[in-house]
Parts: structure tokens; sequence; C-alpha cells
């Protein structure tokens, strides 16, 4: 018997034919869906659906305690949704076990949370848990690559906060991740650490064409960085499109 819904197109049974000669929509590496995550009475991420293809930066912009750390951590399932779900290259993340989306989905936050030890045994921990070994060389190309070429051997005590942020940039690019989250990693850095590792952000993504969501304050360097924008209030999305449209930006 054959089913009614897929026969009315003859072009359904053989999608490669039919598909061929039409352009590719832009693929939607994360998606959110309904999104939500209540604490008690209280709805810190209300109702969230977005999209983020890849090659795109996403900026989450707001007030304070509006839900942008909240709604970041719920992409990595480093908190549980009270409703809704995401979605990664379209499917449900809660059937992915959770070492494998923490590989896939990697999170730099505002300070760079190193082990004690060298940089580059900070840098081969995430393969490492997973058995792999880096070779050297592969550090040295990662670090080269966030500038920070020879800093292989360095203790982790010596760093600026520039440096120890590339650091986690690269620790977190060891794992080839296809999503990068980043919650305020400038926030803490000044001013000229600041535009270098914004240039990093950048160039990384392109080349490494990941979906990367970056929740930051500053409106300025949602212009710098972002293609879309967010605004979320009191948990909500309020305003998303072109960042310079959303936040009225010359
Ligand atoms: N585990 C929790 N339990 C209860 N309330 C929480 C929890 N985590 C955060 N909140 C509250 O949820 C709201 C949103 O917090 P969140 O940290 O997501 O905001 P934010 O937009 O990142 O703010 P900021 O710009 O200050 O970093 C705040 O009112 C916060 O106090
Ligand atoms: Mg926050």
């Amino acid at each position: 018997m054959t089913n009614p819904a897929l026969s009315n197109d003859p072009g359904d049974a053989i999608p490669s034919a039919r598909g061929a000669n039409r352009p590719q929509p832009a693929i939607a590496l994360l998606e959110t869906r309904h999104l939500s995550r209540s604490v008690g009475q209280r709805l810190l991420v209300n109702d969230v659906s977005v999209q983020v293809s890849a090659g795109e930066i996403f900026a989450v912009v707001g007030p304070s305690g509006a839900g942008k750390s909240s709604f970041l951590r719920l992409l990595n399932r480093l908190d549980e949704p009270t409703a809704g779900t995401v979605l990664l290259q379209n499917v449900d993340y809660r059937s992915i076990a959770p070492q494998e989306l923490r590989r896939r989905v990697g999170m730099v936050m505002q300070t760079a949370f190193l082990f004690p030890g060298t940089i580059s045994a900070n840098i081969a921990f995430g393969p490492r848990q997973r058995g792999e070994v880096m070779a050297p060389t592969q550090i040295a190309t990662l670090l080269e690559r966030v500038g920070l070429s020879g800093f292989a051997d360095r203790d982790i005590g010596n760093l600026s906060g520039g440096e120890a942020q590339r650091v986690a940039l690269a620790r977190t690019l060891a794992n080839a991740p296809e999503v990068l989250l980043l919650d305020e990693p400038t926030s803490a850095l000044d001013e000229a650490s600041v535009r270098g590792v914004e240039e990093l952000v950048l160039g990384i993504v392109r080349e490494r064409r990941m979906a990367c969501v970056i929740v930051t304050h500053n409106r300025e360097q949602a212009v710098r960085l972002a293609d879309r924008t967010m605004i979320m209030e009191a948990g909500r999305l309020v305003a998303i499109g072109p960042t310079r449209e959303v936040l009225h930006a010359d």
C-alpha cells in the first residue's frame, strides 16, 4: 500500500533528482523550538524559537537578568529545558549522548577556567577524555591559530586575561565543535585584548563554518561581530533580525 501523503508528488521518490536544480536553503545547524526553562514559578527562558546556520554569528543581547546566560546554558544542556528542545543538525539533542553533545557544542565563558599545569595539557584535555592523544604539532597549530605560538609548555599561571581567553578558545576548538557558545567572552578584558579576541572569533567561525551564539551586553560588539541579533527581556525573545536593524545602529 502506498502512503497517499507521499504519493502525490512522484518527484518525492527520487529526492536527489528532484532537488538537483533547486537552490538549497541555508541549513540550520542549531535550532531552538519553544525552548523554555522555569525554576519554581519563574520562567528564566520563555518559549524561544530561533535558528542559527553554519558560519553564522548570532548575538544575544538584553538587560541584566534577561535570561541570556540561562538561554545559552540550555544550548549544550548544561541546564535542562523544562519545555521545548534544541535540534543539532535537525536531531533532537536529547537523543545525543551528553559527552558527544558537549564535544559538538563548545562553550567559552566570561573567564577562562583553566586547570593548573601547562597550556598544552589544557588544550589536549577534551580529546584525552575521549581517549584521543593530540600530537604536539596539532597543539602547536592550534596555538598558532589563536596567536599563541610557542606557548605550549608555558604554565597557565603566567597568562594575561586575553591570553587565558585565547587558551580557553583553543581548548574548545581542540574538540572540533560544530557550535560555539560564548558568554560575555571579552567582558573581563582590556580594550586591546577585546579586539584581538573578536577578530579571532570572527575568523575562526567563518573558517570552520561553526554556528556561533555570543551573549554580550555590549551592543557595539554585537554590531562588530554578529550577522543577526536577538534581544531578550524577561526570558522572552522581543526582537530578532540583522544586527544593525535590531540595534538601530548606523
Ligand atoms: N538556577 C537559578 N535559579 C533561579 N533563578 C535563577 C537561576 N539562574 C539564574 N536565575 C535568575 O534568572 C534570571 C536570568 O538570569 P541570567 O543569568 O540568565 O541573566 P543574564 O541575562 O545572563 O544576566 P547578566 O547580563 O547579568 O549576565 C535572573 O533573574 C537570575 O537571578
Ligand atoms: Mg549572563
